[in-house]
């Protein structure tokens, strides 16, 4: 074999070049629809616990790996434990989702300093070594934090769900929405240097709640601090590729692509790959952007809507995966199908 084709599939797309058939992870492929991860999970009473513990989130990594032919792993953890890290308390309610305590019904904001967080976020260092060392050289490790505005919108609502409030606070409160920016972009930054000192081989920034913002709003909380956040990761010496997901952006989508220094796009599951590939810089690198529900649904109409995301990219650098994250009520047998369909193997 020769070191070229040594080079993890997925690193090679995102270096700019296309291969077929594509490589393929898929976005929450460690999670609850896995009957072993379900029983892994038990383990532990809080899910930010399980997070924090290195073998457990090593473990929770391994298991898709072991079930299909994947490209890529990716970091078990959260997009929460920035908040957590900079001392806002964050907690999970059973069948509800992530808890904070809201920002918005408090006079002054105060965080932790970004020192502190990293040091917490020590335990979530020590699960991507160990994660990189007990997965092929063949297979890319990916690191990830939550896009600054996702992370605000959680932090000032105290929850997901209608981000109306959170959009309020950024006409209201416009200094103060400006400086968590600021400290998320800093926080995220360093947390982000710090996987990629212990192994990960490129970068994934979910920014899930980019959809519902006014042009202007876009600029300001999305573009800005994105920007912001690749240019202090280039400072940082970081020079692996970052995939940018900016979930819901619509017709943002190619000022994303454009303004933000990202290396590559993942597209969400309603946008056209041809209006993905217009919008984007020519020869950039595409994610997608298969719809979660066909994994559930499962049968030929998987089979068909695979075959029509992997035909609609066909002519750009392509990494198959899905327009957002695998739902618990998929299957494991429409996953493994899934996997050999991209592989070609059907
Ligand atoms: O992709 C992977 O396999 C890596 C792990 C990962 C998780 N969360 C594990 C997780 C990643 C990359 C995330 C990112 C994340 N977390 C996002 C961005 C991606 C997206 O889906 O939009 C967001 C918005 C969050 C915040 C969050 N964490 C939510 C909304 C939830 C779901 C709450 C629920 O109960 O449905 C979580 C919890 C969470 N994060 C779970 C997993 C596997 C499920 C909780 C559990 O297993 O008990």
């Amino acid at each position: 074999m020769s070191d070229r084709e040594r080079v993890p599939g997925l690193l090679r797309v995102l270096s700019g070049e296309r291969i077929d058939p594509p490589p393929v992870w898929i976005m929450r492929q460690a999670g609850r629809y896995l009957p072993e991860y379900r029983e892994l999970r038990t383990r532990s009473k809080s899910f930010l616990d399980f997070c924090y513990s290195p073998a457990l989130a090593t473990e929770a990594v391994m298991q898709p790996l072991r079930r299909f032919p994947l490209d890529a792993a990716i970091l078990f953890s959260d997009i929460l434990v920035v908040p957590d890290a900079l001392g806002r308390k964050v907690w999970f309610v059973e069948g509800e989702g992530p808890r904070l305590n809201p920002l918005i019904e408090e006079e002054t904001w105060r965080f932790d300093d970004v020192q502190r967080g990293l040091q917490r976020l020590a335990p979530v260092y020590e699960a991507v070594e160990r994660i990189k060392s007990a997965i092929p050289n063949d297979i890319a490790l990916i690191g990830f934090c939550g896009g600054p505005w996702t992370v605000a919108t959680y932090m000032l609502q105290g929850q997901g769900g209608e981000k109306e409030r959170a959009r309020r606070a950024v006409y209201e409160r416009p200094a103060d929405v400006d400086a968590l920016l600021e400290t998320l972009v800093e926080m995220s930054a360093q947390h982000l240097a710090a996987q990629v000192k212990a192994g990960a081989d490129c970068l994934q920034i979910f920014e899930s709640w980019s959809e519902g913002l006014s042009p202007a709003q876009f600029q300001r909380v999305i573009i800005g601090p994105t920007k912001k956040l690749v240019k202090r990761l280039r400072e940082l010496g970081v020079t692996v590729p970052i995939i940018g997901f900016p979930r819901g952006s619509g017709a943002q989508l190619g000022a994303y692509a454009h303004e933000t220094g990202v290396t590559a796009l993942g597209i969400d599951t309603q946008t056209p790959a041809a209006a993905a590939i217009a919008a984007a810089p020519k020869g950039m690198p595409l994610q997608g952007n298969l719809d979660p529900l066909a994994l559930v649904v499962g049968g030929e109409a998987l089979e068909r809507a695979a075959r029509d995301v992997i035909e609609a990219f066909k002519d750009v650098p392509h990494i198959f995966n899905l327009g957002h994250g695998i739902t618990p009520d998929a299957t494991p047998e429409n996953m493994a199908r899934l996997i050999q369909v991209v592989k070609g193997g059907v």
